[in-house]
């Protein structure tokens, strides 16, 4: 990147492949409603996770320095995707040579961080997309924290982000394959009472996931977990936090049709959504 980043403060921004992490941003408002927030779905690419580490990497690289430019000191990574790939060549590698006072965060970290406290039988199974499986980002973050404490089932759920982002998630098209993946999680490991949605788009499946889940397993959507992570973060980092603004605003930036945007999102979040469409290297 080329051009001065704004120093002012700026809205904090949050990052997903498509719709997904409007499931984020939901939590993280409710929790921290004082903010301003800048979200940005890369609809135009979107299922990022079945394509390559390169391709992820890049295209969150190019939807974190757009954020940046736009005036955010923090980003959010509200796609585990992006969060698995990119996150931390982004922290260790990017953010030291383009600005060291820039923060981009994941959504992995902070779900593995309560997981002790949700499973009563240790057992515990991630349903993500394939990349994020792939990268057993999930596996590792949890040997980090626990040791051989809890036992991780990861299986991934490939369908389940194309019936969302392709407007099916109500059909009953959906049905099948959410009681296909559940049942191939299950059978793996039939101790797992918890499953952590490791892919943002999941909560929009919830209502059907929750029906054909046996009694004493539940299944844990992310947002909330996130939300109290960042508002966390924001106590321990006065000097980022100075530097977000408090408006109580979001903007809503697609690289895809504004409309198509503007219908799913304001349907999802109840409130009406003008989105505007920029264009990504
Ligand atoms: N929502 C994203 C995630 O949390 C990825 C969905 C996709 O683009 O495949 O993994």
């Amino acid at each position: 990147m080329t051009t001065t980043l704004p120093s002012a403060p700026g809205p904090i921004g949050v990052f997903d492949s498509g719709y997904g992490g409007l499931t984020i941003l939901e939590s993280i408002r409710r929790r921290l409603p004082g903010y301003d927030y800048l979200y940005l779905g890369d609809n135009a690419r979107a299922p990022y996770g079945q394509r390559s580490f390169e391709l992820i990497y890049e295209f969150t690289l190019h939807a974190v320095e757009e954020l940046f430019r736009r005036g955010c000191h923090l980003v959010i990574l509200a796609c585990n995707t992006a969060s698995a790939k990119a996150l931390r060549s982004i922290q260790q590698r990017v953010l030291p040579v383009l600005d060291p006072e820039r923060r981009v965060l994941g959504v992995i970290r902070p779900t593995v961080e309560v997981l002790d406290r949700l499973t009563g039988s240790g057992h515990v199974g991630v349903l993500a997309t394939q990349g994020t499986v792939d990268s057993h980002s999930y596996r590792l973050e949890i040997e980090k924290l626990y040791g051989g404490g809890l036992s991780v089932t990861e299986i991934p759920a490939p369908l389940w982000v194309p019936l969302i982002e392709n407007f099916e998630a109500d059909g009953p098209g959906a049905d099948y394959f959410v009681e296909k993946y559940i049942g191939r999680l299950l059978a793996a490991d039939p101790k797992i009472d918890t499953i952590i949605l490791g892919c943002t788009h999941y909560p929009l499946l919830l209502g059907k996931i929750n029906r054909f889940l046996p009694e004493g397993v539940k299944a844990v959507p992310q947002g909330d977990l996130v939300a109290e992570s960042l508002a966390d973060y924001m106590t321990r980092h006065p000097e980022i936090d100075a530097k977000c603004t408090r408006g109580g605003c979001a903007s809503f930036l697609t690289t895809e049709n504004p409309g198509k945007f503007d219908a799913m999102a304001s349907a999802f979040l109840g409130y009406e959504i003008n989105s505007t469409k920029i264009t990504l290297p």
